[in-house]
């Protein structure tokens, strides 16, 4: 069987894992991004992790796949403009890797190598086109169309973090307003929840963050909202509201009419997603509103890996 190294670049950690080309991960690690200090730390780390994942290897490895957020061009290797990555213009990270390795080495962007995972190997499997969507520290989307990711002109096709729902809503990382990852991403979840705790002083959230609001994270809110608290339940509620209705515009733009949710924040589970399907269900296009499909991606915490390292076997 032959092998791959997968890399997920995230906004938090990089994860690194060695795969075959049937989905089974042999070894994996994680490295932290210090996305803060800039594209430099962040290659070097993007090394370590690759280093160290190659260190005790004996198999022959066909190739290198990385998943990074921004706009990535797959024919140049290049990755412009990350939101959540301050200070990356456009690297040419394909060359950069490659140089360094010696292997051949794909590029593409994160929530397209999830899409890509999903497609070969978990919950996209049975669908001929869908919409993936992740959850987490940004917000990503990969468009399937006949089992074919759609890029757009530059590979900037699917990004769903940055439809907007209300543009006098709140300011982005990607300098715009009212993003759907200024509601649904991970930082922006939690401020929300700082701010507005103090109105709720009667939340099970205070119990669980011990009164310490540096606590508060998506999983905390999950965790209140299955102790039954009102608050907690109305925010993935809010939330399942605002999701929904940015999918709407998407399901009505694309005819596509499956989306597979994936990423931290999806840990919410069947709360979140039978909002978002009553919200989409209510306003889609008449003759798409049987159709809607709300699916829980298949491969959780390895999609990153996954996705990145089926980049080097399938040509999609
Ligand atoms: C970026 C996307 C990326 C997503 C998840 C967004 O902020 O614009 O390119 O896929 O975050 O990392
Ligand atoms: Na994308
Ligand atoms: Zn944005």
């Amino acid at each position: 069987e032959k092998y791959a190294v997968g890399v997920d670049l995230g906004g938090t950690n990089i994860k690194v894992g060695i795969v075959s080309e049937s989905g089974r991960i042999i070894s994996k690690t994680s490295v932290k991004t210090e996305a803060m200090s800039g594209p430099k730390v962040v290659i070097k780390n993007i090394k370590k992790g690759i280093n160290e994942i190659l260190k005790n290897n004996k198999r022959k490895i066909s190739g290198i796949g990385i998943g990074a957020p921004g706009i990535v061009s797959t024919k140049k290797g290049t990755v412009q403009n990350p939101p959540n990555l301050p200070g990356w213009d456009e690297i040419e990270l394909g060359a950069i890797i490659k140089k360094e390795f010696g292997l051949k080495v794909n590029v593409e962007n994160d929530a397209n190598a999830a899409a890509i995972g999903e497609l070969i190997f978990g919950a996209g499997k049975k669908f001929e086109s869908f919409v993936m969507v992740t959850l987490g520290t940004g917000v990503g989307g990969g468009i399937v169309f006949n089992h074919k990711i759609f890029r757009g002109e530059i590979g900037g096709a699917g990004e769903i973090g940055h439809v907007c729902i209300d543009p006098n809503g709140p300011r982005c990382n990607c300098g715009s307003t009212g993003c759907i990852e200024a509601y649904a991403g991970n930082h922006y979840i939690k401020e929300s929840v700082k701010k507005d705790l103090h109105n709720h002083p009667s939340s099970k959230i205070w119990e669980l963050i011990e009164n310490d609001l540096e606590k508060v994270s998506p999983r905390v809110i999950q965790m209140a909202a299955e102790l039954g608290d009102v608050y907690a339940k109305e925010f993935i509620h809010d939330l399942g509201i605002k999701l929904g209705v940015a999918f709407t515009s998407i399901s009505n733009v694309l005819d596509i009419s499956t989306f597979i949710i994936g990423g931290g924040v999806a840990g919410f589970g069947s709360p979140l997603f039978t909002t978002i399907k009553s919200t989409m269900v209510s306003r889609v296009l008449t003759p798409l509103k049987h159709r809607i499909k709300i699916v829980p991606a298949k491969l959780k915490n390895e999609a990153g890996i996954l996705g990145a390292s089926a980049l080097v076997f399938y040509n999609t």
